[in-house]
Formats: C-alpha cells, sequence, structure tokens
C-alpha cells in the first residue's frame, strides 16, 4: 500500500515511525511551503498540490488540531483527492502508547515484586497520576508539582536554552484537591507541593518506577540528578517529551544525562516520543 502522510511536524514524524513494512510512504505533504523540498528521515516533503499526481491508496491526516485537520480534509477534496483518508487525532483519542508502555511495566514490576514507591513530577490535573495510583494500590505514590503551573526559576532558564518555548500561563489550572479527588487510591498519595526539587521530602524513599513529566530542560534535569541515585536496581525512569518538538529541553537533559552515565535512553514511539532509563545496577 502507499500513502502520504498529511503534516510533517510532531504527528506526521510519529506516524512515520509506526507504519509496518508492507506500506510504503510515498511523501509527507505540508502546507507550510518552508518545507517543500525537503527530507524528513529520506522521505521527501511535498506541496499538498502535488497529492493527486503521487496517486497514493491511502492519505493520513497528521494533524492534531481538529479544526485544522478537519479543513485539511476539504483541502484535499478541492485539490482532486477523492481516494480514503484516516485521520491520525481520531486515533490518537483513543489508544495512547504512553499509557500502554506504563501499564506494561507496571506489570512487569508487580511481578517481580521489585521494592520501591511510584514519584511522578509534572501532575497538574492528575491525569497519569490517577492511572499510576490505580496501578500501583499497594504503594506510596509522591507527587512533586507546584500545583500552580510552570515555576518561574525553571521558566527562566527555559528562555535561555529554548527560547522558542512559550508556555508561561500553562498548566494553572490545577490544585491539590482536584488531583486528590482524581485518585481512586488517595490515601497513598503524598503531596510534595512546590519548586522541585526544593520539595523533595527531607528523607526520600527508594522508588521501583518515577515517572518525569515536567516539559521544561531544568526540571527534566534535576528529575534525573536526584531520581536516578533513589531508583531501586531494577526500577524505571520513565521521561516522557523526549522527541517533543514543543519542548525540546526535555530530550536534551536526557541526552546529556545518559552520556554522563553512559546510559542508553529507550525510545518509545508515542506521540511526543518518551524514553524509558532501566537502572542496571547501583553504580551505574
Ligand atoms: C505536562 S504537565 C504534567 C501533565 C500530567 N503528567 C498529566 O498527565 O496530565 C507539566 C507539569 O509540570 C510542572 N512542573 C514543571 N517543572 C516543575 C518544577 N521544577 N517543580 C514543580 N512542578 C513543575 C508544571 O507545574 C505542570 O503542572
Amino acid at each position: 500500500m502507499k500513502i502520504i502522510i498529511f503534516g510533517c511536524g510532531q504527528g506526521g514524524q510519529t506516524l512515520g515511525n509506526l507504519l509496518s513494512a508492507s506500506v510504503r510512504l510515498l511523501a509527507f505533504a505540508d502546507n507550510n511551503p518552508q518545507t517543500w523540498g525537503k527530507e524528513y528521515e529520506g522521505i521527501p516533503v511535498i506541496s499538498p498540490a502535488q497529492i493527486p499526481q503521487m496517486d497514493p491508496d491511502l492519505v493520513w491526516i497528521a494533524i492534531k488540531n481538529p479544526a485544522a485537520a478537519s479543513s485539511v480534509l476539504s483541502q484535499l477534496q478541492d485539490l482532486g483527492y477523492t481516494g480514503p483518508v484516516q485521520n491520525l487525532s481520531a486515533l490518537l483519542d483513543q489508544i495512547d502508547f504512553r499509557l500502554a508502555t506504563i501499564r506494561l511495566l507496571a506489570k512487569e514490576i508487580r511481578q517481580r515484586c521489585l521494592p520501591g514507591e511510584i514519584a511522578e513530577l509534572g501532575v497538574h490535573q492528575g491525569a497519569s497520576a490517577r492511572e499510576l495510583n490505580r496501578l500501583f494500590p499497594e504503594r506510596k505514590l509522591y507527587l512533586f508539582d507546584t500545583f500552580q503551573g510552570f515555576p518561574e526559576k525553571a521558566l527562566a532558564a527555559e528562555a535561555e536554552r529554548n527560547p522558542s518555548v512559550r508556555w508561561k500561563d500553562a498548566f494553572q489550572d490545577t490544585s491539590v484537591s482536584q488531583v486528590l479527588e482524581q485518585l481512586p487510591y488517595p490515601d497513598q498519595a503524598v503531596i510534595c507541593a512546590g519548586y522541585f526539587p526544593d520539595s523533595l521530602p527531607s528523607a526520600p524513599p527508594r522508588f521501583a518506577f518515577v515517572h518525569l513529566d515536567p516539559d521544561l530542560y531544568e526540571s527534566v534535569a534535576q528529575g534525573l540528578r536526584i531520581f536516578w541515585p533513589l531508583l531501586v536496581c531494577g526500577g524505571v525512569i520513565f521521561v516522557h517529551d523526549y522527541r517533543s518538538l514543543q519542548f525540546p529541553g526535555a530530550g536534551q537533559a536526557v541526552k546529556e544525562f545518559c552520556r554522563k552515565h553512559r546510559l542508553t535512553p529507550l525510545p518509545l514511539p508515542d506521540l511526543h516520543g518518551s524514553a524509558l532509563l532501566v537502572k542496571q545496577s547501583e553504580d551505574s
């Protein structure tokens, strides 16, 4: 089957990685003229007007914004493309590779009776915390967040490193009580509110699984520095946004940490890319 992916951003790149060997990716199409004539992983980026002449069997719309995706649908019709169309954002509304991996990892940790508690840095309204709490009902869940949005300090460091990140006011719409209401076992939650790492308890426990989802370079770097020594042998740090185009600092922090500790991050094919760091020995 010959396909074209419409959208060469994060969604298109993710979909490109997920294709099976029997699918031939002819091209990425994009409405941004600056991308035309370029290549991504050896695949050309074309103008949408070229789609009909390439005669694909299927066009995938890989654009997350629902309004933009539906305007691409009419654009395809106007261009004279009458073949089948699939929508990545409709698929990703129901399928979550990140959560699937966390569920499978939780099973491994439980079956191997790995000791240690669970932590999350970057909680916001508690969507992933709820899942962690459900998967590990017998373990404490340490939740680190300002619960008031990105901390000024981490944002200032990000502005110097990645001036393109413009999410200053994001994630302020939350509170500790709102998060606790989400959790199936709220008694297991240990709320660590405030700027991380200042919010670290004075005698932190060892952890079996740590979910790092604070988006910014400084926060991910601090998270890795603090949690790696606290991880039990065989424990896992799961870092979200490893290949994010919106938050490049997360990937930068992981790469630096892995170079320093001679680790190979295991990349996952979820939308913003996650990376797994498994602690093989106490001295790694
Ligand atoms: C992407 S959100 C977390 C999303 C959440 N995991 C979910 O599933 O919906 C990122 C969160 O990280 C928090 N954050 C980032 N850096 C932080 C730091 N250094 N200390 C405390 N909170 C931080 C922000 O306040 C924000 O709530």
